[in-house]
């Protein structure tokens, strides 16, 4: 695949307006989700509930991109239709979560480096074959009184780079996604500090690893106070915080940057989003690219009856998306 055409998949991922909902939760993440709801994590309650999600009516005029993991881009709804092929019909683009998730980094305590290399170019030709035309793959910075260390962050940054050289080979748009962990009681000026070396160790690794960023996305997190800080911060703020990090460290060729939401509330979400929109223009698309604020009030509403509220719940990701759409444009009210 050529690089117009890598870009040509990016920038469809962060079309005005629209964002990519992230629901690539690995077998133990989406345990943890259904018990907190009560619902059996069963191969088929994890189908039924994807399809809940993906057959959303008119999911497509505010979602560009669904990323999902392994099990879900090989399943199909209970008519037989592949989730890939729904995806495509609605104008969603199918993206796969590559990596194999964080293991801990070895002579660095509290620290994790992601693994999923070995292995992966053959992995990214099936994804191809599935359908899918991005990847993500999630680095995971933890912050604490003496972390994260720099050999944590560029070990971090290598993995991610040659993930992200051997998606463009594969014929997939790279989304990096390097999340600086809101858990501690760190303020948002140690946020700024860590999320500023890691975007720069990161795009320096990007360029070593000759990937191109007019084909790349960014999944970033934001810069905000921990989540056990006393210091709050104001939805201004987190906005203006976040734009000076990114705009001090990410080149302005990259076609888009969408957030994870981290932990946040649904509302702060959307709302930080909608303050960094009305304060552009910025360098590029700024959208989303939400799990929990995607899902937990649907995820919720089908829990208390699976096969009877699914249409109330897909209300829901409808309008989670359409808030977070209107978001991304700056015209969110709340
Ligand atoms: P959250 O929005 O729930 O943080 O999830 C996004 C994601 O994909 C993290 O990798």
């Amino acid at each position: 695949m050529s690089i117009e055409q890598l870009a040509d998949i990016a920038q469809a991922m962060v079309a005005p307006g629209k964002g990519i909902i992230a629901i690539d939760e690995s077998t133990g993440t989406i345990q943890k989700r259904f018990d907190g709801v009560g619902v059996e994590c069963t191969e088929e309650n994890r189908r039924a509930y994807r399809e809940m999600l993906l057959t959303t009516p008119n999911l497509g005029q505010h979602i560009s991109g669904a990323i999902l993991f392994d099990e879900t881009l090989r399943q199909s709804t209970k008519d037989g239709v592949p989730f890939a092929k729904v995806m495509m019909d609605n104008g969603i683009i199918p993206g796969i979560k590559v990596d194999k998730g964080t293991h801990a980094l070895a002579g660095f305590p509290g620290e994790v480096v992601t693994e999923g290399l070995d292995g992966l170019r053959a992995r990214l030709e099936e994804y191809y074959k599935l359908g899918a035309r991005f990847a993500k793959w999630r680095a995971v910075i933890n912050i604490s009184d003496d972390i994260p260390s720099g050999t944590c962050i560029e070990a971090n940054s290598h993995a991610l780079a040659r993930y992200a050289a051997l998606c463009q080979e594969q014929g997939l748009v790279p989304m990096v996604e390097p999340e600086v962990i809101m858990d501690g009681n760190h303020d948002i000026d140690t946020c700024y500090d860590v999320t500023e070396v890691t975007l720069r160790s990161l795009f320096g690794s990007l360029y070593e690893h000759n990937v191109m960023l007019e084909g790349t996305i960014l999944k970033a997190s934001m810069v905000l106070p921990g989540s056990t800080c006393s210091d709050t911060a104001s939805v201004e703020e987190v906005a203006a915080e976040t734009l000076r990090c990114l705009k001090s460290t990410v080149p302005a060729t990259l076609p888009g940057i969408v957030f994870l939401s981290g932990g946040q509330s649904d509302h702060d979400a959307t709302a930080h989003l909608n303050a960094m929109n009305l304060a552009g223009p910025n360098p590029w698309p700024l959208s989303f690219s939400y799990g929990r604020a995607m899902q937990s009030a649907a995820l919720a509403i089908w829990a208390k009856d699976l096969t009877g509220n699914i249409g109330k719940a897909q209300e829901m990701v409808f309008e989670r998306a359409r808030a977070n759409g209107l978001a991304a444009l700056g015209e969110w009210k709340a």
